[in-house]
């Protein structure tokens, strides 16, 4: 994998997931627009006759689990073992240990691929998208969820820009976090962008648990620690003022059919 921000991405993440299994879902799952979360819209992508469903980089579940539905086997992917682990512990599955790049998996044998952050974090895309596209019955769809920029309101902007400047960074990822030539780099693998929608999520911090709960599911490879208190007591700060604190959380949407 390229050193995207000079990190050596495969390293970061294999620590990060094996001390920090369930991070994304306690960050997502927490994560509302109205009354659903960012793994309601995606399951929402998917056609109730899709009846075998591949999870990518499904960490402790949390999407296998929404995806489930009586008459459809919804398999979950994932590299890392704490993660899978956690996943077990719970119900759902088959969980499946392997490498988004090598699925281990027959062409044209699923219904439906689907990923919950695995684009942004799992690369090089090109080579993610051409094995989804393999494994993608004709006619199947490919949907994934990833963070994104916009849309947000200039309150998000505000705390955004604050707790950015405590950290001295923004979160960071080992692929794009927007995707623009993805249209083209679909074609090249045999699939057509079907729908590319964009959603505002937002997390309410109520406590300094909370604000820390938060804070730690972020990939912040060259973050330290006394940057990442200085955030968390920023918005432990805002809510003493405030009685709670919104972090905006963008979330965009893509299908595309094979
Ligand atoms: C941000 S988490 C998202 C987890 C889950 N989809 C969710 O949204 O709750 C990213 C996941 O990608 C997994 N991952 C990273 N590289 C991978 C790869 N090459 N193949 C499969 N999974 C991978 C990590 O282990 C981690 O569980």
């Amino acid at each position: 994998m390229a050193r995207r921000f000079g990190v050596d991405w495969d390293a970061y993440l294999h620590g990060f997931h094996a001390e920090r299994p369930g991070a994304a879902e306690q960050v997502l799952s927490r994560a509302l627009n109205g009354h659903h979360t960012p793994y309601r819209w995606l399951a929402r992508a998917v056609s109730a006759r899709a009846t075998t469903v591949l999870d990518l980089a499904c960490g402790a579940g949390a999407m296998t689990r929404e995806l489930e539905r009586p008459g459809r086997l919804v398999v979950g992917v994932d590299i890392s073992a704490a993660e899978l682990e956690l996943a077990q512990r719970r119900n759902g599955g088959p969980w499946v240990r392997g490498d988004a790049l090598q699925l281990p998996f027959a062409d044209e044998s699923l219904d439906a691929v689907v990923s919950s952050m695995g684009m942004v974090v799992i690369h090089p895309t090109s080579k993610l998208l051409e094995e989804a596209a393999r494994v993608l019955k004709p006619g199947g769809m490919l949907a994934f969820i990833a963070p994104t920029v916009r849309p947000v309101s200039p309150g998000d902007v505000r705390v955004g820009a604050n707790v950015a400047s405590r950290l001295r960074t923004l979160p960071r990822f080992p692929g794009p976090l927007e995707f623009t030539d993805f249209a083209a780099t679909l074609r090249s693998h045999g699939m057509r962008k079907y729908e590319d929608g964009r959603e505002r999520y937002r997390i309410t911090i109520h406590s300094r648990a909370d604000a820390e709960l938060m804070l730690d599911a972020l990939y912040l490879p060259a973050t330290s620690q006394a940057r990442l208190d200085a955030a968390i007591s920023y918005l432990e700060n805002e809510v003493r003022k405030n009685g709670q604190v919104e972090l905006a959380v963008p979330m965009r949407r893509i299908v595309a059919l094979k």
